[in-house]
């Protein structure tokens, strides 16, 4: 018997007492939780929802104005996994009018009408604000909790005092919201004493109750998700994941939960026909939810993997974490994929080129918060390909840095660097708490681990982008900059 049998079996003795923190079954078990939308094409919106029962079709209805919701979608595609409690269902409405407010109702018995803006097409100069969340948490017992002050409707009271809160209260200065890595910590289940013999439900109680908590942002705003370490097993600690029951191990929550709502990449937007065949091969090698594109706007976001699928990296077999995850993909698919997407981008379509993933290589801190096998794998496309920003999280707490390259500053600073600017913005909130600042790189303009924190990328035409951090527990804006890139190239390559 492995120790966690062991533990089930002594919970089960131990009866109630231990029982995971598992919120209540709705007696309706059609009605839809853990809410998550995303932008699934240039077109199209994808819905995603659980269900604590398997449906035979999951529909969606939609239209233009709240009382008349005259189209539906369906599928059939109701999936789930071992230890889960739950049914993942997704419809993927297509043929939408860019930058519409839509609203829809997930088909239930016990259901609302909720809305959203549908994605603005690629060249769509219109000025807009993305969020950017990382290593967010489970609020509560068993995760953070905050005895700071305390709205979007429905949200739990509680978490008005918290990064969810603050992504309410600000709800309609922002469009969307990328989440690199590093959801709801199930993994950190042992860190709550209750839960020590009862980890396998403490693992899934704590999933279904951070889904639940993020659903009124997550179900309103396409929100677009990559994985962190701590999607990949039941456990942290090395060496271990061969404990972990089926289903939570190898990133399994993760890929059933956003498998389904994230994209692919985007089909060409530019006349260039090397760039649509780009794109095209981009496609073809796109991996959602682990590395994908999309367009936005006067935006391309690149969300890459830094767990799994490159060299030597962290969370992959024989890797230095330990967890024993992936490969999702042929040898180098990831790098193949990175290469021909950020290659294809026409800057007179969508200026602003943003790559987006977990681990940073630029951090402050211990030298162990540099991924340096990230670095060698990545940093070479980043640059070559004239990459604007480049957004991480996993050291937790607000670090910006000046444009940098190999480890040294770009002169021109802010002032149409060659260089990627980078931040980290891993201070969201959760069980593990901030860390601190630590030693800071010559080249690092703000650091921040205070209080929780996380981050809006103002696009405000084709040369201008701000970067603020927000307090979550204020509101207040702790470190303003704004970047300026010329972007006279359509296709850069330096
Ligand atoms: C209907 O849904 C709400 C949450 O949206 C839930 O609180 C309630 O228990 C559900 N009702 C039934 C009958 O399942
Ligand atoms: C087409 O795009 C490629 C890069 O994808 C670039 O090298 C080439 O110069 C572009 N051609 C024109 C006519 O812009
Ligand atoms: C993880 O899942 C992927 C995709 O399903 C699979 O190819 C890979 O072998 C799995 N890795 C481990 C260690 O089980
Ligand atoms: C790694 O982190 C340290 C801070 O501890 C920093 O001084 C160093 O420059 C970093 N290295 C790289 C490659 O960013
Ligand atoms: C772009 O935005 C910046 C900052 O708001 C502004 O100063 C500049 O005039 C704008 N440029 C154009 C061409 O609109």
């Amino acid at each position: 018997m492995d120790v966690l049998s062991l533990f089930n079996v002594l919970s089960i003795v131990a009866g109630t007492v231990l029982a995971a923190n598992y919120p209540p079954i709705p007696s309706d078990k059609t009605t839809p939780v853990q809410q998550r939308i995303a932008i699934n094409g240039p077109n199209a919106m994808a819905i995603g929802w659980n269900t604590y029962e398997k449906l035979d079709q999951s529909c969606v209805q939609y239209g233009t104005s709240e009382d008349s919701l005259t189209s539906q979608q369906c599928s059939s595609d109701s999936v789930t996994y071992h230890t889960s409690r739950t049914y993942g269902n997704a419809v993927v409405l297509s043929g939408l009018e860019p930058a519409t407010t839509y609203y829809y109702k997930i088909v239930s018995t016990n259901s609302s009408v909720d809305h959203f803006l549908s994605p603005r097409s690629p060249g769509d100069s219109t000025p807009f604000n993305m969020d950017v969340v990382v290593d967010l948490g489970v609020y509560g017992k068993d995760g953070f909790t905050t005895t700071k002050r305390d709205t979007i409707p429905n949200i739990q009271p509680a978490l008005q005092h918290t990064t969810i809160g603050s992504l309410a209260t600000n709800v309609n200065d922002y469009e969307l919201v990328i989440h690199p890595g590093d959801f709801a910590y199930a993994d950190d289940w042992y860190l709550t004493l209750d839960n020590l013999l009862d980890g396998k439900d403490a693992y899934q109680a704590i999933l279904e109750n951070f889904y639940d908590q993020l659903a009124p942002i997550a179900g309103r705003k396409a929100y677009m998700a990559s994985p962190g370490n701590h999607e990949a097993d039941c456990t942290e600690i090395d060496y271990t994941s061969g404990l972990c029951p089926e289903g939570q191990r190898n990133f399994t929550d993760f890929m059933t939960r956003f498998g389904q709502t994230m994209p692919t990449a985007f089909a060409s937007s530019s006349s260039n026909s090397t760039a649509q065949a780009g794109a095209s091969k981009a496609q073809s090698l796109a991996k959602p939810p682990f590395w994908f594109s999309f367009e936005y706007g006067m935006v391309h976001v690149t969300m890459i993997d830094t767990e799994t699928d490159f060299p030597s990296a962290p969370d992959g077999p024989g890797g230095s974490a330990g967890l024993d995850g992936g490969p999702f993909g042929f040898t180098n698919q990831q790098l193949e994929f990175l290469d021909a997407d950020l290659a294809s981008v026409d800057r007179t379509k969508t200026p602003w080129l943003i790559v987006a993933g977990h681990r940073p290589w630029y951090s402050t801190g211990d030298s162990s918060n540099n991924c340096t096998s990230c670095q060698a794998a990545f940093e070479p496309y980043l640059y070559k390909y004239g990459v604007d920003l480049a957004v991480f999280g996993h050291v937790h707490n607000t670090q910006r840095f000046q444009p940098v390259h190999n480890s040294v500053a770009d002169p021109a600073g802010l002032n149409n660097p060659k260089a990627p600017m980078y931040i980290v913005a891993g201070g969201a909130g959760n069980i593990e708490g901030l860390s601190s600042i630590g030693s800071e790189p010559s080249y690092t303009a703000f650091a921040y681990a205070d209080d929780l924190s996380y981050a809006t990328l103002q696009f405000m035409n084709s040369s201008y982008m701000g970067v603020q951090f927000i307090q979550s527990s204020t509101n207040a804006v702790l470190d303003s900059s704004v970047l300026y890139k010329k972007h006279d190239t359509a296709f850069v390559v330096q």
